[in-house]
């Protein structure tokens, strides 16, 4: 099973990624969070990919690509992995589906989560994340049960570098720009499943659920 969770800086792929991946028991795959380890490492990848992430545009694709195929070829991935972030354009797209049909595999679907923007910057704005475990908080949304900590592992919350007003202002650009045509690509490609992603956590993660239920995906 190999689903695509698509939507732009905000719209809560995160949040309903792991969620999904728990649900379905698959490997959550988040290139952001990736990068953003590579970074906290200082690997040789993490220092190529800062200056990009830093002003909110993508990495190129000769770091993000190989990165997303060789993580989706460890053994731990063979029941199916839950992508968050990537692909974000074309080129990855296709990448993406190469390497899957060179193993007889395919995306099965693709939810694609619509929130409008004025929502996307108040999420972005009030987010903190788990330095350990990446898992997302919001000041108002959902509030970790102690300040500063975790619930999931009680690791260290923190803002990230670029949900700053002016690198989310880029990426919302990049976003229009780059990604948001993979929405005609895998809806012409009869996978996309369109979610409204106003509301709740819950109400929305109820709304994905029952989006994939009705494809016989999940019970
Ligand atoms: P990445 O880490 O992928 O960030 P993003 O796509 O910009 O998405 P976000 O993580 O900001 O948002 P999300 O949709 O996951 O929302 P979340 O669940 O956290 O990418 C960062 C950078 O890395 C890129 O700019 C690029 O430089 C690089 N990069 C990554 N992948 C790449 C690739 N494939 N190629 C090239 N470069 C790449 O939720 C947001 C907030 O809202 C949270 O606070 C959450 O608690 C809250 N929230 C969630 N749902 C709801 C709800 N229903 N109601 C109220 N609040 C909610």
């Amino acid at each position: 099973m190999y689903i695509i969770f698509l939507g732009a800086p905000g719209a809560g792929k995160g949040t309903q990624a792991a969620y999904v991946a728990q649900k379905l028991n698959l490997v959550h795959i988040a290139s952001g969070d990736l990068l953003r380890q590579a970074i906290e490492q200082g690997t040789e990848l993490g220092m190529q990919a800062r200056s990009y992430m830093e002003k909110g545009v993508l990495v190129p694709d000769p770091i993000s690509i190989p990165m997303v195929l060789e993580r989706i070829s460890a053994p731990e991935c063979e029941p199916g992995v839950i992508f968050d972030g990537f692909p974000r354009n074309l080129q990855q797209a296709e990448a993406l589906d190469k390497a899957l049909a060179q193993q007889a595999k395919a995306i099965d679907k693709v939810v694609y989560i619509k929130v409008c923007e004025e929502e996307l910057i108040k999420r972005l704005s009030g987010r903190w994340i788990c330095r350990n475990c990446q898992m997302p908080y919001h000041t108002i949304n959902s509030p970790p049960k102690v300040w500063g900590k975790c619930d999931k592992c009680g690791g260290e919350l923190y803002q990230r570098p670029d949900d700053t007003a002016e690198a989310v202002k880029k990426r919302l650009e990049v976003y229009f720009a780059q990604t948001a045509p993979l929405i005609d690509y895998y809806s012409q490609a009869g996978k996309l499943l369109e979610i409204d992603g106003e509301g709740g956590v819950d109400e929305v993660g109820k709304r994905i659920v029952a989006a994939l239920h009705g494809e016989r995906i999940c019970s």
